[in-house]
């Protein structure tokens, strides 16, 4: 119980960050019967979408829900002051593993080389590979072994963000709602906007007390 109540928001995030595997789970075939065999299970998509069209639909919008949630946590914590780096690590966790079903689904079904055929692909690639590091040290260990360079590698999340955003805007999909949630937290970023809502965080604060 006490470990529940210590851990239940990277508990939460990982429960919710799962749920949604169920959904591709029933899309899919898997059968172990005579090696291994995986096969789409036809007129299984929604929403007038084939099964495959619905596997790239829930696996990619997972993967740019979640980057877009791990990057309001630095302006939830200049607006409110609440950070949990265990919440955020399960955060950036559940970004990797979505882009990379993402993509494993992709491999699958079109094969690896037709990830070089389209600059939209391109550009999730590259995010891919950027996010490859972020996945393997988001976790204490990590943290304490690369010390200052830590930070530093957390930065490539700006450049994956960009990367993602380019690719869906070039695949004419819901980019919108995201890049504005991500365009007003890297105004809150800006030094003296941020020096600005933490200030008047503290004196409100004071106040009360
Ligand atoms: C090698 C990397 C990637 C490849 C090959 C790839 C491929 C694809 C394909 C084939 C589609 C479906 C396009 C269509 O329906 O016309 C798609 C959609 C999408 N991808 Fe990717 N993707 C990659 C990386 C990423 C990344 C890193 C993200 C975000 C984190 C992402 C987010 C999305 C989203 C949100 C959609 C739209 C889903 C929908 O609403 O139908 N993708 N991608």
């Amino acid at each position: 119980m006490q470990f529940i109540k210590k851990n239940y928001g990277w508990i939460l995030v990982s429960l919710l960050a799962s749920l949604p595997l169920l959904v591709i789970f029933k899309m899919v075939d898997i059968n172990f019967s005579n090696g291994f065999s995986l096969n789409l299970i036809e007129g299984a998509g929604a929403e007038g979408k084939t099964t495959l069209e619905m596997l790239y639909h829930v696996s990619g919008e997972f993967a740019i829900r979640w980057m877009t949630a791990v990057l309001t946590c630095t302006p939830f914590f200049i607006l409110f002051g609440v950070h949990n780096l265990y919440v955020r690590q399960a955060m950036g966790i559940a970004t990797a593993v979505w882009s990379f079903i993402h993509f494993i689904i992709f491999i699958l079904a079109e094969g690896f080389l037709e990830t070089f055929t389209q600059v939209n692909y391109i550009a999730g690639f590259i995010a891919i590979i950027f996010l490859i590091p972020l996945f393997f040290t988001s976790n204490k260990g990590s943290m304490r072994f690369l010390k200052s360079n830590w930070k530093k590698l957390q930065s490539f999340v700006y450049p994956i963000i960009l990367l993602s955003l380019l690719h869906i805007v070039l695949l004419d999909k819901t980019w919108l709602i995201y890049a504005i949630v991500v365009g007003l937290g890297m105004m809150l970023r800006i030094p003296f906007v941020k020096k600005y809502f933490i200030q008047r965080r503290k004196k409100r604060k004071t106040i009360k007390s």
